[in-house]
């Protein structure tokens, strides 16, 4: 094998894969400003007990871990959210509530390969903290939406899903079950699409084991789809908490529903999310018609920043990745065209034509302007035909001839005229030019 490769799941980003991820970057980033979200950032590696217990064995289980030469148990980073409540845990006193932050990182997951899975990965996280309320679940879903429509996606390409621990673990109360017991079935839940009923062959298999007429009963609650369904069957079973709650899931679909994206969100109680810190609401958000795996997923961990030794402060939150969202744009053809044009290429006589070109192209260039210009001295046709293939709008011409009479050419390369400037017009008549009609 010649060279070297990357590690299997990383990703080199060449010119036009970068441009491709900056501009799903650049989406969310102009999203998240919009919703008055305040950008963040954190270290890529982080103390490996950050991690241990609290997101839970899937990913514990990822963790690109190991001791660094102090001797620390470290892990890279699997994900953004304990990274970002240990840092408003530390400040929760300073700052201004609602706590609306965003960020933009890459993380890292030992995963085994699967399409739309990598080892390597991005995520835009945003959260919410020191709001108890549904407010805040409405605000993150209205920002998922848009993160996803700012690319030209709509409701026929994409839809949230939204669901509730909390509902699942009073059901599931309410139907006997114990605290273990819920957890066995809500990780049973969470598999449940990728594997069918033998998701709970384990909580089958488990003391107590699991009545087929139970089995049946969480079955159909996985598969409730609709408010009024969920309110039938949680009437047998009606209390204080469990309306409480209900009145919070009519205020995030109204709220959704009274900014215009009602169409966008769906009830799903099959999502229950795998990471273990979620309390309340979780949400997925899923392409319609693919195959892909989730585009984002998040909810409310209201535990987690006092889990990890600070005050009790309640969170609510999502990432999307930028693997899945990548596919979908381009299977909807909504990848942007790669474009890696100067607006301005200089042609050059010689050198003393290069030497009176290069004050203009650094004051050109100072100005914000691309210029590019040959670094050898070349024949005049193969400049013009650099000049042509660069896919300029405008080029330079710094002739023997032009030099001796003061002024620049200037060549439109789209209609081919020309008219000659002074030399210390070039900068005005460039920014004319090239500023349209
Ligand atoms: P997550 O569901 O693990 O949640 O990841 C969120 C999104 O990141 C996924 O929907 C997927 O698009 C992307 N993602 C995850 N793993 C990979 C991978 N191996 N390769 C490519 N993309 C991946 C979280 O990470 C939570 N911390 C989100 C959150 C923020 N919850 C509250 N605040």
């Amino acid at each position: 094998m010649a060279g070297f490769q990357s590690l299997p799941g990383f990703r080199d980003f060449y010119p036009e894969d970068f441009s491709r991820r900056q501009h799903l970057f650049r989406v969310w980033r102009q999203s998240a400003r919009a919703h008055g979200f305040e950008e963040y950032d954190a270290p890529v590696l982080e103390p490996l007990e950050l991690y241990t217990t609290k997101s839970g064995d899937e990913i514990e289980g990822q963790l690109f871990s190991f001791q660094d030469k102090g001797g620390r148990n470290v892990s890279l980073r699997p994900e953004m959210t304990p990274t970002v409540c240990r840092m408003v845990g530390a400040r929760a006193g300073a700052l201004k509530r609602p706590i609306k932050w965003f960020s933009i990182a890459e993380f890292y997951r030992y995963e085994r390969a699967q399409k739309g899975r990598l080892r390597a990965f991005n995520q835009f996280n945003a959260d919410i903290f020191g709001e108890a309320g549904p407010e805040a679940e409405i605000e993150l879903i209205a920002l998922l939406i848009q993160c996803l429509c700012g690319f030209g996606l709509t409701k026929d390409d994409f839809s949230v899903r939204l669901s509730d621990r909390d509902l699942w673990f009073f059901y599931l109360e309410a139907l006997g079950f114990n605290d273990a017991q819920a957890r066995g079935l809500l990780s049973a839940v969470d598999r449940y699409e990728k594997m069918g009923e033998d998701a709970f062959k384990a909580c089958a298999e488990a003391p107590g084991g699991l009545a087929p007429e139970l089995k049946d009963k969480v079955l159909s609650f996985l598969k409730i789809r609709s408010l009024p369904e969920l309110e039938a069957v949680l009437a047998p079973c009606a209390s204080e908490k469990i309306s409480a709650r209900l009145d919070d899931w009519r205020k995030v679909l109204a709220g959704l529903a009274a900014m215009g994206l009602g169409e966008f969100v769906g009830v799903d109680l099959g999502v229950v999310r795998g990471l273990a810190y979620y309390t309340g609401f979780v949400f997925e958000a899923f392409d319609r018609k693919g195959d892909l795996r989730a585009l984002a997923g998040g909810g409310r961990y209201n535990d987690l920043i006092r889990k990890l030794g600070y005050s009790d402060l309640p969170a609510v939150g999502f990432a999307i990745g930028d693997v899945t969202t990548g596919l979908l744009l381009e299977q909807r053809g909504l990848t942007p065209v790669y474009v890696s044009a100067p607006d301005v290429y200089a042609v050059l006589g010689g050198p003393a034509e290069r030497a009176a070109a290069l004050g203009d192209i650094r004051q050109l260039r100072a100005a914000g302007w691309r210029v590019d210009y040959p670094f050898k001295d070349l024949a005049f046709g193969k400049q013009f035909k650099a000049a042509a293939e660069s896919g300029a709008k405008l080029a330079l011409i710094y002739g023997g001839d032009e030099l001796a009479k003061g002024v620049v050419k200037i060549r439109d390369l789209t209609d081919r005229s020309e008219r000659e400037v002074p030399r210390h017009q070039v900068l005005a008549s460039v920014r004319t030019a090239l500023s349209g009609p």
